[in-house]
């Protein structure tokens, strides 16, 4: 229901659209890594040395939605006294960034109007400066595998050498996010690594045992409830969620993608749900050319699908590695 109280099928169709590619599903495993993260900010202040978090995963499992909506949920705000204040706020790394670059992306995460300006080392004291000012608890540096330069395979240690300055100096926990790379990163800094004393990973939905079966049957099911049609469409039935599961291989970002192409395709069509027909077409053009599997697993008949690799729990990471999902998030 919209606010006021017209059910979300009865709004114009652009509103739908919109309405459809904005849902976000807090799966157990996610609520669990939010906890993590709450736990490190609440480090700020207290320890001498703050915790810090390592979150890592393939491409398209939803590490950056995540840390976007934590941010969502503790956002800068003004003070009673006027001042704003920035509790949480997140940046990025680039390959083959410079220190002074790395601090450019972390004042601009701060929306410091003047983030290019100046020296490496004015800079940094200016970020310092800016996060104090700014009663900052949490940093949240994305992208952090990109630190591992892809032609040299050298880590970039100046920035990994800053970043701990900065945990050093300012005493605020640090979120590092990136795929399993930053794993190897983080391993190859082993100063910066002594900070990070735990890690969680953002897996892959799996069908391959009945705990993550019954996960990702629900977080299907919660899809379905969230979007804008009349009646279900009924993902997590029999069948249908081991088709979902071959066409995105696991991964948030497949399913959203596909569903986000049937949404369209339903709702040209005057549908009251999304169809086979429309996953068939949503698969065609969201996912059919980043994958190694056999054909189209909405049209394919379930005993046949049941004996593709991707099905299968001791060849499934076969597909996924020579998958080009597994290098660019859908
Ligand atoms: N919990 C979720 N519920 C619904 N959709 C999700 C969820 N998590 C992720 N998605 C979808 O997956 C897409 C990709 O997610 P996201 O960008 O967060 O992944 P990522 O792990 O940061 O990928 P990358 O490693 O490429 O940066 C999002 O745009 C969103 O559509
Ligand atoms: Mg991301």
């Amino acid at each position: 229901m919209t606010d006021n109280s017209k059910p979300t099928y009865e709004l114009d169709d652009h509103s739908r659209r919109k309405l459809a590619n904005n849902i976000y599903i807090q799966s157990p495993h996610l609520t669990g890594a939010l906890k993590r993260i709450e736990h490190c900010r609440s480090s700020y202040g207290v320890k001498t040395e703050p915790d810090c978090i390592l979150v890592y995963g393939d491409r398209g499992t939803g590490k950056t939605s995540l840390l976007k909506r934590y941010i969502e949920n503790n956002d800068r705000h003004v003070l009673d006294d006027g001042n704003m204040v920035v509790p949480v706020f997140d940046c990025e790394v680039h390959a083959a960034s410079s220190v002074s670059q790395f601090y450019t992306s972390v004042l601009r995460g701060l929306r410091d109007p003047f983030a290019y300006k100046g020296q490496t080392v004015s800079k940094g004291e200016r970020l310092h400066q800016l996060l104090v000012k700014m009663r900052t608890q949490l940093i949240i540096i994305d992208e952090f595998h990109e630190l591992l330069d892809g032609q040299n395979k050298k880590v970039m240690t100046n920035v990994a050498s800053a970043i701990k300055t900065l945990i050093n100096q300012t005493k605020i926990p640090v979120v590092l996010a990136g795929t399993t790379t930053a794993k190897f990163v983080l391993d190859g800094n082993p100063e910066l690594r002594r900070r990070f004393k735990t890690s969680v990973q953002l897996p892959r939905f799996s069908i391959f045992n009945e705990d993550e079966k019954n996960t990702f049957r629900k977080f299907l099911a919660e899809y379905d409830k969230a979007l804008p049609f009349k009646n279900r469409s009924n993902f997590a039935v029999n069948e249908m969620y081991e088709r979902f599961f071959a066409a995105s291989m696991g991964l948030p970002s497949g399913i959203s993608s596909l569903i986000s192409d049937a949404v369209d395709y339903a709702i040209s069509d005057g549908s009251d749900c999304i169809k086979i027909e429309h996953l068939i077409q949503g698969y065609e053009i969201a996912l059919e050319d980043q994958t190694e599997i056999p054909g189209n697993p909405f049209i394919v008949n379930i005993s046949s699908l049941r004996n593709w690799d991707v099905m299968h729990p001791e060849k499934h990471k076969d597909v996924f590695n020579s998958s080009s999902l597994r290098s660019h998030a859908f």
